[in-house]
């Protein structure tokens, strides 16, 4: 979402006249867009911030925003922390940072306003605007965003996302369609559809699609019947909501791609009802059944926090089990941290990092194993790739199931050419092909 975000805020930029660098010595103006999902993220950001004193030193017309999670959680006090920053950015006003920008003689200026209703046309604004015009489509990636929704109702206990992005705000079906249209004609090849918890799009404000309510399946059938789409993904989904009708759009819909990314978070019964998950363990590996029935061949991974406030050693030991039990294809884990104003915070039972990191490498150890299990069942057999970049001999391609294949550069190819490769070594995080001549 991040990325997606840092899109449209130089897309409005460049819009008004500015040029980026990348080199950050010689910008007048620098923006950092943060997260805060977990504590080293935060770290990371005050750390360059505290950097950035000797650029504004050097440079005394220099303008520092700081957009993003960070921006909205702190507020004010971030003025206070850093005085050298010029704009303190919430999520919802990424839209407005031109204006904001040319108003700004202050010295500092904090715009943080969380409201749904104020959200609801200025957040997700449809097509036109800042979304994706035929002219910046122009600038060519094979593959790209397209937000749907804003925010999330769940409150699972231990995260900042409900009170950093606000509550849940569906965007209108034909903004998005119209925006992958867009994009499609202009050659884009591949379309991921963005919100936080997009099995619930359409619901929290009623969504409809020619007078009808719209879910989350009914619009991945709208966008899958664009023309010339050819790879469509999604990103994320909470297992407590996802329905039959979602899943079986991974057997029905041509373009969807076989792979998805359903965050479990743990193994345990007990930690998912205090992570207040809403699902039991035994109903996540239903729907990885009914999936795997739906699409045999589909590429899971997941999402797991280790050491969550009074996971036991018991505890623990099932999301080990649950690893054996899904084999899953990729995670991302982590240690639990603590972040500000989540009711998780507030419990009792806190592992030490020493543990934390313990579970954590057990957990990952396991995991590349079970990745590079998965990955050599693909060698010998024949994907259709796209090329995304030449990384020294070598073209870093994506296969439909997300897998890098790494493809000797045998004849020229350019960025969002379907080449058709056999795999013939796998790794852990990637796979190796040889071009089909
Ligand atoms: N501590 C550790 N991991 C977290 N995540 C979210 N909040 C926290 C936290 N407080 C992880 C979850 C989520 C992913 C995006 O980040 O696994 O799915
Ligand atoms: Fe955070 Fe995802 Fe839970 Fe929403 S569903 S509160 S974004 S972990």
């Amino acid at each position: 979402m991040n990325e997606r975000d840092s899109e449209i805020i130089s897309q409005s930029l460049a819009q008004h006249d500015y040029i980026e660098t990348l080199e950050m010595d010689s910008a007048d103006l620098i923006i950092l867009n943060t997260c805060s999902i977990r504590a080293k993220a935060e770290q990371k950001v005050m750390s360059l911030l505290g950097h950035l004193r000797k650029n504004k030193k050097n440079n005394p017309n220099l303008k520092i925003c700081v957009a993003g999670c960070v921006a909205q959680q702190e507020g004010v006090d971030l003025i206070n922390k850093m005085p050298h920053v010029n704009l303190v950015l919430g999520t919802q006003h990424i839209y407005h940072l031109p204006q904001l920008l040319q108003d700004g003689d202050k010295d500092s200026q904090v715009v943080t306003s969380l409201s749904q209703d104020y959200a609801i046309p200025r957040f997700i604004p449809d097509i036109g605007n800042f979304t994706s015009s035929e002219e910046e489509a122009g600038t060519f990636q094979f593959s790209r965003f397209v937000t749907i929704m804003q925010g999330c109702n769940n409150y699972c206990t231990y995260c900042v996302v409900p009170y950093t992005r606000g509550r849940e705000v569906s965007r209108k079906v034909s903004g998005i369609v119209d925006e992958v249209k867009v994009l499609v004609d202009s050659g884009v090849q591949e379309i991921i559809l963005l919100g936080q918890n997009v099995n619930s799009y359409g619901l929290t404000n009623s969504v409809t699609n020619n007078g009808s309510p719209c879910s989350f399946a009914q619009l991945l059938h709208e966008v899958a019947n664009v023309d010339g789409l050819k790879r469509l993904r999604f990103t994320t989904s909470n297992p407590k909501d996802l329905s039959d009708e979602l899943m079986r759009c991974f057997r029905d819909l041509e373009p969807l791609c076989p792979q998805f990314h359903l965050p479990v978070q743990a193994g345990s019964n007990a930690v998912l009802k205090r992570m207040n998950r809403k699902y039991t363990i035994e109903k996540y590996f239903d729907l990885v059944n009914t999936l795997r029935g739906y699409c045999p061949e589909i590429v899971l991974t997941t999402d797991v926090i280790v050491g969550f406030p009074g996971e036991t050693e018991e505890d623990f030991s099932k999301t080990m089990e649950l690893l054996e039990r899904v084999r899953f294809d990729g995670s991302f884990s982590f240690k639990y941290s603590d972040r500000p104003g989540t009711a998780s915070a507030k419990l009792d039972g806190k592992i030490s990092e020493e543990e934390k990191s313990q579970r954590l490498q057990l957990f990952q150890q396991r995991q590349n194993e079970i990745s590079l299990e998965n990955n050599k069942k693909h060698i010998g057999k024949e994907f259709e790739v796209i090329v995304e970049s030449l990384k020294d001999d070598k073209y870093q391609c994506r296969a439909v199931t997300n897998h890098i294949v790494h493809v000797k550069n045998e004849i020229p190819c350019f960025p969002g050419q379907a080449i058709g490769v056999t795999i013939i070594h796998a790794g852990q995080h990637s796979l190796q092909g040889e071009m089909i001549t």
